[in-house]
């Protein structure tokens, strides 16, 4: 529902702000009408005009214990009111929450903190190509790890690149973004998702000069892609006999999937791991965490060793937000809440795209979960993903945000559940998205 104030905000904002607003996706250009949020509240969002959206996209994904969490928030302000930073030395909180991610995240022995997944990705490869005196990283089709230089390419690339291309091990980088660096794009090797043969070829031919190979352990930038064994066997394997370090991008995946991350889920440890989103449930704190060899080339003066700086690091408020929130996750078993009611939306929705003969699937993982039309196998790879009916998903979209339910209109997005999702929330979401499907299905 748009109205006077919508129009008059959004108009505003598209004078001031590109796109009209923040954030990546320019959500503006998206949504089939303008709209404007002015408060959150557990699954709630409400609008500029006072319409209540139950809240899918939570911010992204960082909402894992729903908004204006009571705890999450009075730790934040207890920290404001101890002064909000201090920018030198050590503070207790840092210490502890350093400590907490030690404790949970199995193959992390230090903890570097920043406030953007971005930033964690940025320091990981920093602390890599310092390790290895190399330069060139290996990433993944269809995987993000935030907006830089290093990594912001071939994670959407557009159908018109994949026609005729080579079958070969390796994938010319798609740059993301107008403005990237081609020293950047030179010095990345893109590699299929889920394909050993072709890793294992793209490390004999690069092995020796790569600083590092980073992906998303579930790549949820692309809906979801789920590692298959032999994929993680060569992972873990070349990368260890190499001794090329491994970075883990759990910045969707950790604390929301699991307390201790995908990396104990799989079974494999990285040398690197990035988190932030669900580990301070929407403040903004980030980490990027490893092995102690790796970390500690961070720990000289400025004049020596590796960089790793920012005014905003290791912000209290910031801190104080993850203190609460890793607790909570770990304590009320958040994880195992939101995994069972992500089983039975995806469960549900698979049901109704039966019922309605409606050509599509639903992806997802634990909390996570997606619907994409055009497309029935499981998607492996970022080629299985290429070619949906966005079309579809954006009327999909149009009409369950008729029915008072939020989500990014754009198939390779998510939805993202928490723990102030209920039953109650998920059988009006499969009554309404049953009166959506059974109208798409006529059309
Ligand atoms: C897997 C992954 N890595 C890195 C990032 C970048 O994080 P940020 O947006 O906090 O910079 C994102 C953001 O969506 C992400 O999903």
């Amino acid at each position: 529902m748009t109205g006077d104030r919508t129009n008059r905000l959004v108009s505003r904002a598209r004078e001031v702000v590109p796109g009209g607003a923040q954030t990546g996706l320019r959500e503006q250009a998206y949504y089939p009408e303008d709209i404007a949020f002015e408060a959150a509240e557990g699954a709630t969002l409400t609008t500029v005009e006072g319409e209540e959206l139950t809240d899918y996209h939570m911010a992204f994904g960082p909402i894992i214990l729903g908004h204006g969490r009571e705890e999450v928030d009075a730790a934040a302000k207890r920290a404001i009111d101890a002064g909000v930073l201090y920018g030198a030395a050590t503070t207790e909180l840092e210490v502890e929450v350093a400590e907490r991610l030690v404790d949970l995240l199995p193959s992390v022995e230090m903890v570097n903190f920043c406030n953007s997944g971005s930033e964690a990705t940025y320091h990981a490869i920093r602390l890599a190509r310092a390790y290895t005196g190399n330069e060139k990283v290996l990433k993944f089709e269809g995987c993000y790890h935030g907006w830089h230089d290093y990594v912001d390419m071939s994670v959407y690339p557009p159908e018109e690149e994949l026609a005729g291309r080579d079958d070969g091990p390796e994938i010319d980088p798609y740059p993301e973004s107008d403005g990237m660096l081609s020293a950047a794009l030179d010095n990345t090797v893109v590699v299929p998702f889920n394909d050993p043969e072709a890793f294992r070829e793209a490390m004999a031919t690069h092995g020796d000069e790569l600083a590092g190979v980073i992906l998303e352990p579930v790549p949820h930038s692309v809906g979801c892609l789920e590692p298959t064994e032999a994929f993680l066997d060569a992972l873990e394997s070349e990368t260890d006999d190499r001794d090329v370090p491994l970075v883990f991008d759990e910045v969707i995946t950790a604390f929301r999937h699991s307390a201790d991350g995908m990396q104990a889920e799989l079974g494999v440890s990285p040398d690197l791991t990035c988190v932030a989103k669900a580990m301070g449930n929407g403040y903004p704190v980030a980490a990027v965490g490893g092995r102690e060899d790796l970390l500690s080339q961070a720990g000289g003066d400025n004049k020596s060793g590796v960089v790793i700086s920012g005014t905003y690091s290791g912000s209290p408020v910031g801190l104080a937000a993850a203190k609460e929130t890793l607790d909570l996750v770990a304590s009320e078993d958040v994880p195992a809440y939101v995994t069972d009611l992500g089983d039975r939306y995806r469960a549900g929705l698979a049901d109704l795209l039966d019922d309605h003969g409606v050509e599509g699937r639903v992806v997802g993982y634990r909390s996570i979960f997606g619907l994409q039309f055009g497309a029935s196998e499981r998607p492996l790879t970022y080629e299985d993903v290429a070619e949906l009916d966005e079309e579809r998903f954006r009327e999909f979209a149009a009409g369950m945000r008729e029915r008072g339910h939020f989500f990014t209109p754009n198939p390779y997005k998510r939805h993202h559940l928490s723990l102030a999702h209920t039953d109650d929330h998920l059988a009006a979401y499969l009554d309404d998205a049953d009166a959506v499907l059974a109208d798409l299905s006529r059309r």
